[in-house]
């Protein structure tokens, strides 16, 4: 919490967008300073108590809260206690107090209030502390805003990419975003971090990129392929971590896509990697990739069914695959049906 004790270069322009809840009690301090303060920003909404700004707080959106701390029916900084807990907590709160509240300013500090001014109020130190909040507020949604506009981009570039590699292999059109979905969900369901759940669904979504390295006869070749053909195919992961190893994406894609075809005992291609060598992540595409490769139909065979699948991943589980992914996996499928892919 910080005390501003010095008036600092303010944008009088930035100021007159603000919407601004005062709420204080004393009606001679209300007036001196709504007169005052009305002029400077764009809306000036008045409240009493605690109680009459909580209720102003729920039905409008504001800027800046500027609030008393002692009054009637329900103090300041209860207020501010239900602020916090409210969807706009984030709003920044700036108390006005007097020396002899300490008892009062620590539980300020407590419930994380912005700012504080003390009485008697200079009206050009509030000012200078209602700019500094809202200016600190508003570059903190402006970083937020630049960052999801790159995330956006970064997803729709991915999704071009995808869509631009299956385009190449008509068999399994939309197999990477089915993978990317499933695989999603699963890390959901494992109660991952919702930023480590993203980079699966992107990683999910270029998985197989580097299917671009195969030639398409042997890509769409109907029916079963020989061992040599089986082989090219085999090289998919490695190329696609070639293509990637100079991406610094903000998650581990390049990993995700080189190990997708590892298996828990070391089985898998191309590292032959165990257990835990193989990333979470991977482990998690591999489950998704298997479930939705059995369950799609493709040209040269009909769809084994995702019962099959399911059977799949059961039977192997703890030994190509990951028990925790393979029992949320089962989870995700119950809880959504069987037309998982579908929907
Ligand atoms: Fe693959
Ligand atoms: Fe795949």
């Amino acid at each position: 919490m910080m005390n501003d004790t010095a008036e600092q270069s303010i944008d009088l322009e930035f100021l007159k967008t603000l919407t601004i809840l005062y709420v204080e009690d004393d009606p001679e301090i209300r007036d001196l300073l709504s007169h005052f303060l009305a002029r400077r920003v764009k809306q000036l909404d008045m409240a009493v108590n605690g109680q009459e700004g909580l209720d102003a707080f729920n039905l409008n959106r504001y800027d800046v809260v500027v609030t008393d701390i002692k009054m009637p029916v329900m103090d300041g900084l209860e207020m501010a206690e239900h602020i916090k807990k409210s969807p706009n907590h984030e709003v920044p709160i700036i108390v006005i107090t007097a020396y002899s509240d300490r008892d009062y300013l620590l539980r300020a500090i407590d419930l994380g209030i912005d700012r504080y001014v003390t009485k008697p109020i200079d009206a050009d130190m509030l000012l200078a502390a209602i700019y500094k909040s809202a200016r600190a507020r508003f570059n903190q949604l402006e970083v937020a805003r630049a960052r999801e506009q790159v995330l956006d981009t970064l997803q729709q570039t991915v999704n071009v990419l995808s869509r631009a590699i299956e385009m190449r292999d008509p068999y399994t059109d939309g197999h990477q975003k089915r993978v990317s979905l499933l695989a999603a969900a699963i890390a959901e369901e494992m109660g991952l971090p919702e930023e480590r759940v993203t980079g699966i669904r992107v990683g999910g979504m270029i998985h197989d990129i580097g299917k671009i390295h195969i030639p398409t006869e042997i890509l769409s070749k109907p029916g079963k392929l020989n061992p040599l053909e089986f082989d090219i195919i085999k090289t998919h992961s490695e190329a696609g971590s070639d293509i990637l190893k100079e991406t610094t994406f903000p998650w581990p894609i390049e990993q995700m896509v080189r190990q997708h075809h590892e298996k828990l005992d070391g089985s898998g291609y191309p590292g032959g990697l165990k257990g835990e060598d193989i990333l979470l992540e991977a482990r998690i595409i591999a489950v998704a990739d298997v479930i939705e490769a059995m369950s799609s139909h493709r040209p040269y065979r009909p769809a084994l069914g995702m019962d099959a699948a399911l059977e799949e991943i059961r039977r192997h589980r703890g030994t190509l695959y990951d028990e925790n992914v393979v029992d949320s996996c089962l989870r995700v499928i119950e809880k959504h049906g069987s037309h998982f892919f579908e929907t």
